[in-house]
């Protein structure tokens, strides 16, 4: 890797798309934490060298009750990390501002989808998740119990978090677009306690009524013995029924709470701090489990180099706290570093497609933290919801969630960082806890669609394929060599499965199910999944659980779900299903298996396309060979090995049939 090139102002050196390489900008440069490239490899050896020194070092600033004595333990399916410590992960996000200035210091800055403000400072956050803490012990909800909370962008949410983390009790962030029977799995695989929710959120101007969904789902989840209700909206334009003994007001349980009840637990190193379930290659989504101290450790460390953030940043991140991003770089890592967050409830087109930047404006957010599916929407709607706005807070750019095509790179750097903002592409995933690859911005030349080198700490190669049939376009393996602070530490109720699903592909190292490929700088360019999981829209959903939700149906007897390359979402959901005996198909079955997934999942997963056939084709074992379906959908060419087919001809139907409707 070299760091050689030219200060060129933000100019590309080449003008060849994705292989330009801009340098860090001067003005950033010049104030950055790390700041040329000697500094960043001292840094990085010392961090896989000797950690103990770097994450001591690094880590002064948290607040800990008591120091570790060994840094970590590793042998799977165990895993710890800075053993003998411990702490409470809210002091480090609250109490520890309490004294002097930053306790006046705004923590929350929250825009309303409607447009209203409001601001929490760091003592006034205390305040509220000290009172909802204790609101939560008067609940008997207690360490270790855990708690669901299904709520909408609002500062609540984040409260609700760190309330959570207060009292011990493993919170499980359930995405409000997930829909009742999806909420009620979580609640159950979780055995959730109690549920924290709103009465209704605002999305694109419409009412998202979660506290309904909430009364659904907690009918068939005999565990949840508390449901507290905060009032986003009101009575009035949301009217609710409140079951006496289960239903509890959440602004009259905090007025009620004793302060002297919202304590801070103070809990071992790897007591688990939250669960939240992600889609994998199964049918049924997996609750990754993170603990305490390291996963604060990695989201404080993170957040301070990557986003390089400093008291007068302004920081906007918009991801959901229902994701892994809006856990740690919406809340514990910008919180434990004392930022100024700018939480955002809405949708990016509401009243139109200027409101992001109309939201920078307005709070003169200086770190932009977004997803590639937003980048690639804004361009689709034109400049002029861009060319109006100053922009001119802005200093550093981030973007997550998916690989990012050097087109959209190429947009945001120049219409929105006006070509003066370096631009992150951080890659990372629920069970890394924390960014793995990214560029430093004070530090690195940056390549449209390429995302960088490991961060420190983390030691990640590409290997080659096992599978020599794989498909070269697809790169090689992308794996973790070394343990993390902030890695998984097991599935929810199933602590061996994570051994044989992360660690056994290549042997003793963590693969990440992406495939990628290495260039001459030694930079990571992340092609995206090898496996059966799909990011459509940013949300990472798994092929099978889609199939297992429509053979759930009465109609279908087999189905299949594969992505489609698409412009704005990445992928596309395509699926192929055939009919039980006597079942015939119509647009109106398509429609409805479609309102199927929407009904069961969320409407985040509708499918692009429902594609009713005769059959499916098979190997001769009788597996689905979705490969061919996926060129099917993509209008491409039938590739590959077609000898294990069972019977060409169903390939030949199924192209005829998907090609008439498109026409
Ligand atoms: C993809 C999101 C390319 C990747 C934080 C990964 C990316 C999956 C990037 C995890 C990036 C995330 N470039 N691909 N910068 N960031 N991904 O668990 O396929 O929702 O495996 O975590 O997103 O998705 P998850």
């Amino acid at each position: 890797m070299r760091n050689q090139e030219r200060d060129t102002g933000g100019h590309p050196e080449h003008e060849d798309h994705g292989n330009q390489k801009f340098p860090p900008p001067e003005a950033f440069r010049a104030r950055a934490r790390v700041r040329d490239l000697e500094h960043f490899q001292h840094l990085y050896r010392e961090s896989l060298e000797d950690p103990d020194t770097f994450w001591r070092r690094e880590t002064e600033d948290l607040l800990v009750r008591r120091h570790w004595t060994k840094l970590r333990e590793w042998k799977l399916p165990k895993i710890e990390w800075f053993v003998g410590g411990e702490l409470n992960v809210s002091e480090s996000c609250l109490d520890r501002f309490l004294e002097g200035p930053t306790a006046d210091k705004v923590a929350l800055r929250f825009e309303g989808e409607p447009g209203e403000t409001r601001s929490l400072t760091y003592r006034e956050l205390h305040r509220q998740v000290v009172a909802l803490a204790a609101a939560l012990r008067a609940r008997g909800i207690e360490k270790g119990d855990r708690v669901a909370i299904y709520m909408g962008m609002v500062p609540e949410a984040v409260i609700a978090m760190l309330a959570c983390a207060r009292i011990g009790a493993p919170h499980t962030v359930v995405f409000g677009g997930f829909a009742a029977e999806a909420l009620a799995d979580r609640l159950n695989d979780s055995g959730a306690k109690a549920v924290l929710t709103q009465d209704g959120a605002y999305r694109r101007g419409n009412i998202l009524p979660l506290k309904a969904a909430v009364d659904i789902a907690v009918d068939e989840a005999p565990s949840v013995e508390t449901v507290i209700v905060f009032r986003r909206l009101g009575q009035e334009l949301c009217p609710l029924e409140m079951r006496p003994g289960r239903d509890y007001e959440w602004a009259e349980l905090l007025a009620q709470a004793h302060p002297d009840q919202g304590y801070a637990e103070i809990v071992e190193a790897e007591h688990p701090l939250f669960i939240l379930y992600t889609s994998g290659s199964t049918g049924k989504p997996k609750g990754i489990l993170h603990t305490s101290y390291g996963y604060l450790a990695y989201a404080h460390v993170t957040t301070k180099y990557i986003f390089d953030i400093r008291d007068d940043d302004i920081y906007f991140c918009t991801a959901d706290v229902g994701w892994i991003t809006g856990h740690t770089y919406v809340t514990y890592g910008p919180l434990s570093n004392g930022a100024t967050v700018v939480l955002y409830e809405g949708a990016p087109n509401q009243p139109d497609w200027g409101r992001f930047w109309q939201i920078v404006d307005k709070h003169k957010v200086t770190i932009l933290y977004t997803a590639p599916t937003a980048i690639r929407a804004f361009m689709r709607a034109g400049d002029e919801f861009v060319d109006g706005h100053d922009l001119s807070s802005l200093r550093l750019l981030g973007s997550v969630g998916e690989p990012i095509n050097p087109e959209a790179w190429l947009w945001y750097h120049r219409k929105i960082g006006r070509e003066r903002c370096p631009i992150v592409d951080t890659w990372w995933q629920t069970e890394t806890g924390g960014i793995m690859i990214t560029t430093l911005p004070g530090v690195h030349a940056t390549k449209p669609g390429t995302a960088g080198v490991p961060f420190f700490g983390v030691k990640a190669s590409v290997l080659p394929p096992s599978d020599e049939a794989a498909d070269p376009d697809s790169g090689g393996l992308l794996t973790i060599d070394e343990p993390w602070p902030s890695m998984l530490r097991g599935i929810y109720g199933d602590p061996e499965r994570v051994v044989q699903q992360y660690f056994s592909t290549v042997q003793g190292h963590y693969f990440s199910g992406d495939g990628a490929k290495v260039d001459e700088d030694g930079y990571i360019r992340v092609l995206g999944r090898t496996d059966d999981v799909l990011k459509l829209s940013g949300h990472r959903v798994g092929t099978a659980e889609i199939e297992s939700c429509l053979v759930g149906h009465g109609a279908v007897a087999e189905a299949a779900a594969v992505g489609r390359p698409h412009d704005i979402k990445g992928q596309a959901l395509v699926v192929f299903v055939s009919l039980k005996p006597f079942r015939r198909g119509s647009p109106k079955l398509e429609a409805e298996l479609a309102d199927h997934i929407a009904t069961e999942i969320g409407r985040f997963a509708r499918p692009d396309e429902v594609c009713i056939v005769p059959s499916l084709p098979k190997t001769r074992s009788g597996k689905i060979m979705r490969r061919l379906l996926k060129n099917i959908a993509a209008f491409e060419e039938v590739r590959g090995d077609l000898s294990t087919l069972e019977d060409r001809d169903v390939v030949d139907t199924i192209v005829q049939i998907f090609s008439a409707r498109a026409r």
